[in-house]
């Protein structure tokens, strides 16, 4: 009885649209460190890569497809109505292509979030890495965050922090940035659903963990193990 309870207030749907890279993470790291989070479903827009790594991990999978509805309001409430199903405890977008409406965010309010490859407010929308390399930064990253009306607008949980290297280009960045956005987004969501950290007002404050969760440790700033081979 205790155990359901438990596991009723850790209910993880991840929304997907692509490779899936971070939401065979959010999965693996899960089950690797026995965190207490059900997993309850992965959601796709589309048939992606995702959708199939979802099915060979054992997790449900829901495909709402956005091709086969007229326009954005149909799409979203067939959408609404998956997820209210899975009653979830939080939301994580993982490369979800689709920009939810700010009724969608009215729903599920406080219980959405989202990476960003970029480090926020830096570099919102997409081609974050070829736009960081045209500005020839030194810095860049990955962001998760709460998601509000404004696209790529929330609440910064936590940052992944990676060098930008000289001979750099869009591959060996991209890849560098998905290193930290596999370590700080499984971290962030177990911070959430742990109580280490909570929404307030719609700013990230600290909060108490549930003696029940494993420890685990979690910074708001991460950075990249490169940067202390320098
Ligand atoms: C990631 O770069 C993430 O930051 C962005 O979309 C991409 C998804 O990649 N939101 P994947 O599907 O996790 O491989």
């Amino acid at each position: 009885m205790v155990d359901s309870n438990r596991k009723k207030n850790r209910r993880l749907i991840i929304m997907v649209s692509g490779r899936g890279s971070n939401m065979s993470a959010i999965i693996n790291t899960c089950a690797s460190e026995k965190w207490p989070i059900e997993i309850v479903g992965v959601i796709s827009d589309c048939n992606c890569p995702a959708l199939q790594i979802a099915h060979s991990l054992n997790v449900p999978s829901f495909i709402c497809d956005r091709k086969l509805f007229e326009n954005r309001r149909n799409f979203e409430s067939d959408l609404v109505k998956i997820v209210h199903k899975l009653a979830p405890t939080l939301i994580a977008l993982a490369g979800f292509m689709r920009i939810l409406s700010s009724d969608f965010c009215d729903v599920f309010n406080n219980r959405i979030i989202n990476i960003h490859p970029s480090l926020l407010p830096d570099y919102k929308g997409l081609k974050t890495h070829k736009r960081v390399l045209q500005d020839t930064k030194k810095l860049h990253g990955a962001t998760v965050h709460s998601v509000n009306k404004i696209l790529d607008g929330g609440s910064v949980l936590c940052q992944g922090i990676v060098p930008v290297h000289e001979e750099d280009n869009e591959y060996t960045l991209a890849k560098r940035v998905m290193e930290v956005e596999t370590f700080i987004y499984p971290h962030s969501i177990a911070a959430i659903l742990s109580g280490k950290v909570k929404i307030l007002d719609g700013n990230w404050t600290e909060g108490s963990m549930d003696k029940d969760f494993p420890k685990f440790n979690f910074q708001r700033n991460y950075f990249h193990p490169s940067f202390k081979n320098k």
